[in-house]
């Protein structure tokens, strides 16, 4: 790991390059506040994208995307977006339904990344496995086709991976999961490692609940950054894909900014060991309402 600026690249399992930090848009909502942030990423040099069906906002970042696309001649391919099947879509032909979709929202020929949102949907809470198992085969003939670039997985844990690989020909390349400080999720992630797949981490700020912490301060008086980019920069070091969410340009601008100084290793495992930031724990997939 030696990034050096926003469009270095991870290189998945199959070969295929992902910008090494993203823009998550969770909670942008659709309309002016996802077009514009998405705008102004792009326009301060994010290449990385991350949405998802339930967001409820493809159809603006698509926008975005076409626009920026338009205005400055960047090719489509500089761009990595990333969507998620949704819940209700799980099973064969509601995956490829829910794929074209995405596309026509998206308005683009093909997805960078295709990920399982949730492993264990209420709706088929008594069947989940072969659920999973129907709408990765049908990944698997979207990648085929060229539809998809990449696919993965996202909330998944050892016990949803085992059955989902024994259905599989070709394994997931992405477990996207909540990584924060004091939440690293470790065992998760190395499992998710030895079988080949890069952790995108959501949620990297702690959906804000790192701004509140004492010891993040201390460390970004240290290290005369800010705390959002000793977050960022500790999650990248670890290995991970950072996918910080903003709409405010300038804070869009200070997450983009982590690839000028390191963080010791000392200081790698005081943020691991951060406790106090675990009132938003990562849900359980078994428990989850939807
Ligand atoms: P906003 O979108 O208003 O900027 P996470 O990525 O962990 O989900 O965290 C997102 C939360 O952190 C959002 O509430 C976002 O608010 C806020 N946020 C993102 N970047 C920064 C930053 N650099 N400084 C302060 N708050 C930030």
């Amino acid at each position: 790991m030696n990034f050096k600026k926003l469009t270095d690249c991870y290189e998945l399992s199959n070969g295929v390059k992902i910008p090494c930090l993203g823009l998550g848009t969770w909670q942008s909502a659709d309309g002016k506040e996802s077009y514009d942030s998405v705008y102004a990423a792009l326009k301060n040099g994010y290449r990385h994208i991350d949405t998802a069906t339930a967001y409820g906002n493809e159809e603006s970042i698509g926008n975005a995307v076409c626009d920026f696309i338009k205005n400055t001649g960047t090719p489509r391919q500089d761009i990595f977006i990333t969507t998620k099947l949704w819940n209700d879509d799980h099973g064969y032909q509601t995956t490829k339904s829910a794929l074209e979709l995405s596309l026509k929202k998206l308005k683009t020929d093909y997805i960078d990344l295709y990920l399982i949102h949730w492993p264990n949907p209420l709706k088929f809470r008594d069947c989940w496995a072969e659920k999973n198992a129907e709408s990765w085969q049908a990944m698997e003939e979207l990648y085929k086709e060229g539809k998809i670039r990449a696919i993965g997985l996202s909330n998944f844990c050892e016990r949803h991976i085992k059955p989902l690989l024994k259905a599989a020909s070709i394994k997931p390349m992405v477990n996207q999961i909540k990584v924060c400080p004091g939440q690293i999720q470790q065992e998760l992630s190395n499992y998710s490692r030895n079988l080949g797949m890069l952790i995108e981490s959501y949620s990297p700020l702690g959906r804000g609940e790192i701004f509140k912490n004492d010891e993040m301060a201390l460390l970004a008086k240290k290290y005369s950054r800010t705390v959002a980019q000793v977050c960022l920069r500790w999650n990248l070091q670890c290995g991970n894909l950072p996918l910080p969410k903003s709409t405010k340009e300038e804070r869009l601008i200070e997450n983009s900014q982590i690839f000028d100084f390191e963080l010791e290793q000392e200081d790698m495992q005081k943020i691991a060991n951060l406790s106090g930031l675990e009132t938003q724990l990562a849900r359980n997939p078994d428990e989850a309402p939807f």
